[in-house]
């Protein structure tokens, strides 16, 4: 089985398994492939016939203030008569094979299955929740700042956009999800000075229906109540907002009540696929001295395997091959832990990773963060 980026002519028989894979109209595989250009679209063919694929979307994601390079997996497809064969492993170890080569520090997805994705060493590494709530419950809001509609992919949105902890460093790609959906259209404001906000419908068989903030940003409070009053302003014939949120969402911080709920709640996983490259494009606590000693198994990459010594200090964060390996640790709970979701300790619990307890408290320390999340999917 070979991985590689496609070839025009394979397009069609990859449309075909994507198509037999989702729920997405097979047109929408165009978009996809447009999307992403065909240098980033992989196949796994066999005797010269495609079996698989999958896009891959070049991203970043803020860890502690930084943007690091991000390969997201996203649209893993296997010929239906070709599953449980180990087609997709072998997909996705291809693809964290060219990572690798690339220097690209860490690749994520959206799992619909773990177990494919685990045995290459992706673990849960932060999450999203989906939030409905009644829109009756925002009448008393009141517009106090300017509402402008907007395009959808009008650049003043994304100059607008306040990635935290955890939040995608958005492609274009990106952009073009969230402005142009495969089915349906987006509608967008600007919200005073610092706001916006992008709404899609959720179509019902009735005249009702359900009310989509695909977007938006509010990061001051007359701008969030004015996105509150806006949203109520459907509630005629829309009976439910949705959005996806952080698991500390600050939405629901106005709230009048507390009659929202979580409809899903989603984890995305990691994979460290360089590890001296991870470390040294992530932010870091400040005002610290510390020297984290690791010893790390990955029985795919080799690079990453054998013991590193991870320094971060006020001339910001330094990785040197060695040390005493006194945190020992698979690749696969290096996302977790990189990305903050769960501290060394809580892996320790789990049986991922060993270690002293002053290794353990100072890894606590270093990668202590609020819960990664983002809002869109890849
Ligand atoms: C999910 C999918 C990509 C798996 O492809 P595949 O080639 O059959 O997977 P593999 O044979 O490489 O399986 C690797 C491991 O995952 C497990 N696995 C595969 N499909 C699974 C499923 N649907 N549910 C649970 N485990 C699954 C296999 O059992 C195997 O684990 P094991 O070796 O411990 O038994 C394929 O079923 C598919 O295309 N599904 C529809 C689209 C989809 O869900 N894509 C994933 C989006 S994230």
């Amino acid at each position: 089985m070979n991985v590689r980026p496609l070839q025009l002519p394979e397009w069609p028989a990859l449309q075909s398994v994507l198509a037999q894979s989702f729920n997405v109209p097979e047109n929408g595989w165009d978009t996809f492939r447009g999307r992403l250009g065909d240098e980033n679209i992989f196949v796994i063919e066999q005797d010269g016939q495609v079996i698989g694929g999958c896009g891959l979307y070049r991203l970043g994601q803020y860890w502690q203030g930084r943007s690091v390079p991000l390969g997201g997996i996203g649209g893993v497809g296997v010929a239906p008569h070709m599953r449980g064969k180990g087609v997709a492993r072998a997909l996705m170890a291809g693809i964290l094979q060219q990572l690798a080569l690339e220097k690209v520090p860490v690749a994520g997805l959206f799992p619909a299955t773990q177990r494919v994705y685990r045995s290459v060493g992706y673990e849960q590494s932060g999450e999203r929740w989906c939030y409905q709530a009644p829109l009756s419950a925002l009448a008393s809001f009141r517009q106090e700042v300017e509402i402008l509609p907007v395009d959808p992919m009008d650049p003043a949105i994304r100059s607008r956009y306040r990635p935290r902890h955890g939040n995608l460093d958005r492609s274009p790609a990106i952009w073009s999800r969230l402005g142009k959906p495969y089915v349906g259209r987006r509608y967008a404001w600007l919200l005073g000075e610092d706001g916006y906000v992008i709404l899609g419908h959720s179509p019902q068989d009735t005249p009702h229906w359900d009310l989509e903030v695909v977007d938006y940003a509010a990061p001051s409070l007359p701008t969030a109540r004015s996105l509150l009053s806006l949203l109520a302003g459907h509630r005629s014939l829309c009976d439910h907002l949705r959005w996806w949120g952080a698991p500390a969402d600050p939405l629901l911080a106005l709230f009048p009540e507390p009659v929202w709920s979580v409809t899903v709640a989603q984890r995305w996983m990691l994979r460290i696929v360089d590890v001296v490259g991870a470390f040294l494009g992530r932010g870091w606590p400040t005002g610290v001295e510390e020297e984290l000693h690791l010893a790390i198994t990955d029985g795919l990459l080799s690079q990453n395997q054998g013991n590193f010594v991870l320094s971060v200090g006020s001339q910001g964060a330094g990785v040197e091959r060695g040390g005493e390996g006194r945190l020992s640790l698979d690749i696969s709970a290096l996302g977790p832990l990189y990305s903050g979701y769960f501290s060394a300790s809580l892996l320790a619990e789990l049986g991922k990773l060993r270690g002293d307890p002053e290794s353990l408290a100072l890894a606590d320390r270093l990668f202590a963060a609020p819960t990664p999340w983002f809002r869109e999917i890849y």
